[in-house]
């Protein structure tokens, strides 16, 4: 366990905020099955007495926004060292079990060399895969609850280790029981239930129309990272030049009458199943896109997503966040709310 006091969390957080941290807990938690040794960082963890104060688990940062010094404990994961994964065929499916440490996209070049199917549209999401079991990360058709099979978990406030199977988890729409508990539990591994053969999701729309007829017979899982791949990047800012969170605001679901009038307004407008909406088609039309405010913007190809333009603060993300919801609600009716976590 790597104890350190005063620590800039700049490298800890996606957008790049430059605060600082009373402490951070940086744990080695070895193995990724409940049976092997390897919990006893988390014990030491346990026993520290870091917990009974405020705290906080962070795998990348690529979720949350810092806009203020935390005066608390940050609790990462080690993800140096080897990438653990454990293949088991049962029942015609592939179980795949990981270390919540390791990054999702790792996670899936993985998955696709080793034969195993199902989360090829998760490709090039940031961030490890326990926070994006944490979230439910969803992307072009595919949500990580949707293949989960079963998590491994430190109770934090229990000091047990349990295992939750996926009908426990509370997934829903970027959220699970672990965002709702936010720091009861310590993801510490993850059994994903895949298939021995590639079917490609195209229920996204704008991913089946770029993998038209053809294409899509001869589509195989390596080919279709690639195509997920370099949408998210004609979409997103690449994190090496410009620090963000992904999407900065959730979908807004809404009722039937707030469908009808704008619907009735705007027919072009996309809508989702569920009655959900575009957050992002809404900032766009609302004229916030490729704007910015001082140090953080509004991506110029994505309106949900904002970014440090240099240097910016939590703050001011979050004053333009609040700029654009008001006038996202002044001029649809619509209230938007953050995807990310805000502290
Ligand atoms: N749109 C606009 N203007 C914009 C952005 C979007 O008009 O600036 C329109 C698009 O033309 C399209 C619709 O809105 O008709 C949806 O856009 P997009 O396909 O980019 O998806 P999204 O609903 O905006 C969600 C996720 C993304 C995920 C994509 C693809 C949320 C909050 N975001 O975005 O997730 O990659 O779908 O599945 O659900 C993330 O969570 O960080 C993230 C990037």
């Amino acid at each position: 366990m790597d104890v350190r006091y005063n620590q800039s969390l700049k490298d800890c957080n996606t957008f790049g905020v430059d605060v600082q941290a009373r402490c951070v807990v940086r744990l080695d938690v070895k193995g990724s099955a409940l049976s092997e040794r390897g919990h006893e960082e988390v014990e030491q963890l346990l026993e520290s007495g870091a917990l009974r104060d405020a705290y906080v688990v962070v795998g990348k940062g690529s979720n949350i926004l810092f806009t203020h010094d935390y005066d608390g404990t940050v609790i990462m994961l080690e993800s140096s060292g080897k990438q653990e994964l454990h293949v088991v065929d049962a029942d015609g499916c592939r179980y795949v079990t990981v270390g919540a440490k390791c990054l999702t996209d790792d996670v899936v070049a993985y998955c696709v060399e080793h034969g195993c199917f199902g989360i090829e549209n998760l490709s090039a999401i940031p961030g490890t895969i326990g926070a994006a079991v944490v979230q439910n990360v969803g992307a072009y058709g595919v949500e990580i609850g949707d293949v989960v099979e079963r998590v491994e978990a430190v109770d934090l406030k229990k000091g047990t280790v349990c295992a939750l199977r996926a009908e426990d988890c509370r997934f829903g729409y970027r959220t699970s029981l672990f965002k709702q508990c936010n720091g009861q539990y310590l993801i510490t591994s993850i059994t994903l239930r895949l298939k021995p053969s590639f079917q490609p999701v195209l229920t996204y729309k704008a991913l089946a129309e770029r993998v038209s007829g053809e294409q899509h017979a001869d589509m195989t899982a390596l080919g279709m990272r690639d195509v997920i791949t370099q949408i998210r990047w004609q979409k997103l800012p690449r994190p090496e030049q410009y620090g963000s969170a992904g999407s900065f605001f959730k979908n807004p679901v809404v009722s039937d009458e707030v469908v009808e009038q704008l619907l009735s307004k705007y027919t072009d407008m996309p809508l989702y199943a569920g009655n959900k909406l575009s957050a992002g088609w809404l900032i766009d039309k609302a004229g916030w896109k490729g704007r910015s405010r001082g140090r953080v913007g509004v991506w110029p190809q994505q309106a949900l997503v904002l970014y440090n333009r240099g240097s910016c603060t939590g703050t001011e993300v979050v004053d333009l966040a609040m700029a654009i919801t008001e006038d996202v609600y002044s001029k649809f009716n619509v209230s938007l709310e953050p995807e990310v976590i805000i502290l």
